[in-house]
């Protein structure tokens, strides 16, 4: 037996115990006669001692020991004379009779410690490395805990975890698939999947009622914290469902997940918010409602007054920031320069100061009076302190800049705290998005989302007006402004599905070469179904208290999309390429 104990579970109550440990050296260390060794592994770290009257060979060994040699120590649980608190084991050391060396190891590139020295790149590299230390492990701990408590949940209420295959054709999910040659087809590839949504809705048709899966998903888009090119969902799929069905159930998920995970009861039951007002108010399809600060109209207040910058646009907005009326000039230049950033992408910006006592100082003084200005204070809910900050132009565009600039001063006022959670369901989305520059019709979710019932005489109709204003049947979960969470009821008639693809524009054709396989499956008794997907890794790193990621994944990709531990991608040989009947010819 390499060990009858790990490094993490002894106490004083096995005082005199005879016990042999493994792990890793954390750290070696002599004091006066004595050698301590800290000695790790998952589960903890126990404090080895060779005392000084130990037999010469033994003090040798104990004095070799370098930093990650992987050991093997027999030896007895003695009580300690100065105790440590802070660590479980802390209480007792092990009096040590023998140490047996089973792996010297290199000098690591940088400590194992919680803060260690190693920068992002370096660890990267050595993440095997950086995976032993304390905070990766607790990460991935934790996804371990959500995915059995996902698991438990959704066995409970009777779903079927069912894999479905990696190697498939283009799913419509809006991103650039990563496609694979075909060897036996030459000349021929296959897609991986963005997710299993036309699968799920193929077990749906098949009768299997409920479906879920913990799966990765495959989507060539540009990488930011919350995004990896490989990820993974919680996918689900029930049948014979209308919209409150599904909310209803995810509720419940989620819940539970908080519940059982963190302890965290959350609100009873989730707000829902239509995307129109998400937009409206917050400037976002992914409002943090965390905090107030929400945008205020105020275009026919300020029109009219001889301000050609507010009287050339279709929309002003503004916020009001909390007992900020006191910034300074260069404060306030400096915000200015700040909503020019091409990330924001304003023009420029105004302010109005609601100064304590009353009276008001803005950047636009010239052309509103006091009262003009109150008026304006009104509609935004300002107080006394506050700072207002305006911004004009196109209406979306506009309230997506004061939503960027809103989320900004919150995290500047420290008011989005990772340990407050705030979920929401978006719900009436627009089913269709119009694209100037294609002149067509986009799906805002996919083409297989159901248009609300009471909107489906638009949805036939002609005119884009009338299309423009077709909701979805469709829903997102939201935390803390970020999208956990999306799905939709489905499509389950032939004719609507070719109608979707007709106001889509892929013509029959298309639609049948893409798609055939499920339009072809609608027509042998499809049941009424829908479900949605929850991003797996964006739910752990939020219980975790993060928004990126990577910290959740075992062996994640950088912002390029690159494993820099393996070196991939890289180039394949050319037999390899041979056997594909691929040849390169980089543009
Ligand atoms: P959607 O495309 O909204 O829906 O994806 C569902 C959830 O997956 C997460 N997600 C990502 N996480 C990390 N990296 C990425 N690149 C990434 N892309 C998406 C998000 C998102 O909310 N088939 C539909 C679901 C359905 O309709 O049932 C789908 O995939 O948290």
């Amino acid at each position: 037996m390499y060990r009858t104990k790990t490094c993490g579970e002894l106490r004083i109550e096995n005082k005199g115990e005879k016990v042999t440990l493994a792990g890793w050296v954390q750290k070696a260390r002599k004091l006066g006669g004595m050698t301590f060794i800290d000695l790790r592994d998952r589960y903890g770290i126990t404090q080895l001692v060779v005392e000084a009257d130990a037999p010469a060979s033994l003090v040798e060994t104990a004095t070799s020991l370098g930093r990650e040699f992987v050991i093997q120590a027999k030896g007895e649980v003695v009580e300690r004379q100065s105790k440590n608190a802070k660590m479980p084991t802390g209480d007792i050391e092990i009096r040590l009779s023998e140490i047996i060396i089973l792996n010297k190891a290199a000098i690591p590139p940088f400590t194992i410690e919680d803060e260690t020295d190693g920068g992002e790149d370096i660890r990267a590299k050595y993440r095997y490395l950086d995976l032993r230390r304390n905070p990766l492990r607790k990460a991935l701990e934790l996804r371990h805990r959500i995915a059995h408590e996902v698991r438990n949940y959704l066995d409970s209420k009777g779903f079927l975890e069912i894999e479905t295959p990696y190697l498939i054709k283009s799913t419509p999910e809006g991103a650039r698939d990563f496609v694979v040659p075909s060897r036996m087809n030459p000349g021929q590839f296959y897609a991986l999947p963005q997710s299993p949504q036309t699968f799920k809705q193929l077990l749906m048709v098949a009768g299997y009622d409920r479906y879920f899966q913990i799966v990765r998903c495959f989507r060539d888009e540009d990488l930011r914290a919350d995004r990896q090119p490989e990820f993974t969902q919680i996918d689900c799929e029930m049948s014979f469902v209308e919209q409150e069905d599904v909310l209803d159930m995810f509720e419940g998920m989620m819940r539970t997940l908080f519940k059982n995970v963190l302890d965290v009861e959350i609100a009873n039951p989730i707000p829902r918010m239509s995307w129109y007002d998400a937009m409206d108010r917050y400037g976002s399809d992914k409002p943090d409602i965390r905090f107030g600060m929400t945008i205020h109209e105020i275009t026919g207040l300020v029109q009219g007054h001889g301000f050609g910058v507010f009287d050339s646009v279709p929309y002003v907005g503004a916020i009001a920031v909390e007992g900020m009326a006191g910034a300074s000039r260069k404060e306030t230049d400096a915000l200015t320069e700040w909503v020019k950033r091409p990330q924001v992408g304003a023009k420029g910006l105004v302010y109005i100061k609601v100064n304590e006592d009353g009276s008001f100082k803005s950047s636009v003084d010239k052309f509103y009076t006091p009262e003009d200005l109150k008026a304006i204070a009104g509609a935004v809910e300002a107080k006394a302190g506050d700072l207002i900050l305006v911004l004009c132009g196109e209406k979306r565009r506009t309230q997506t800049q004061l939503g960027v600039l809103r989320l900004e001063m919150a995290g500047r006022k420290g008011l989005r705290d990772p340990k407050v959670f705030a979920p929401l369901w978006i719900v009436d989305f627009p089913l269709l998005e119009w694209d100037d520059e294609t002149q067509r019709f986009y799906a805002m979710h996919h083409p297989f989302t159901a248009p609300k019932p009471e909107h489906e005489a638009w949805f036939y109709s002609d005119k884009k007006e009338d299309l423009e204003r077709v909701c979805a049947n469709a829903y997102d979960f939201v935390l803390n402004g970020n999208e956990l969470g999306g799905g939709s009821i489905r499509i389950h008639n032939a004719d609507m599905q070719k109608r979707m693809f007709e106001v889509l524009g892929i013509g029959p054709e298309e639609a049948e070469y893409k798609f055939g396989f499920i339009i072809n499956a609608f027509r042998y008794g499809a049941p009424p179904h829908g479900g949605l997907a929850f991003g797996f890794d964006r739910t752990v790193a939020l219980f975790g208290g993060s928004e990126t990621i990577r910290d959740y994944i075992a062996f994640p990709k950088n912002n390029q999309g690159r494993d820099v531990m393996i070196d991939s991608p890289s180039q394949i040989d050319q037999t390899q390429l041979d056997e594909l009947q691929i040849s390169l010819a980089l543009k």
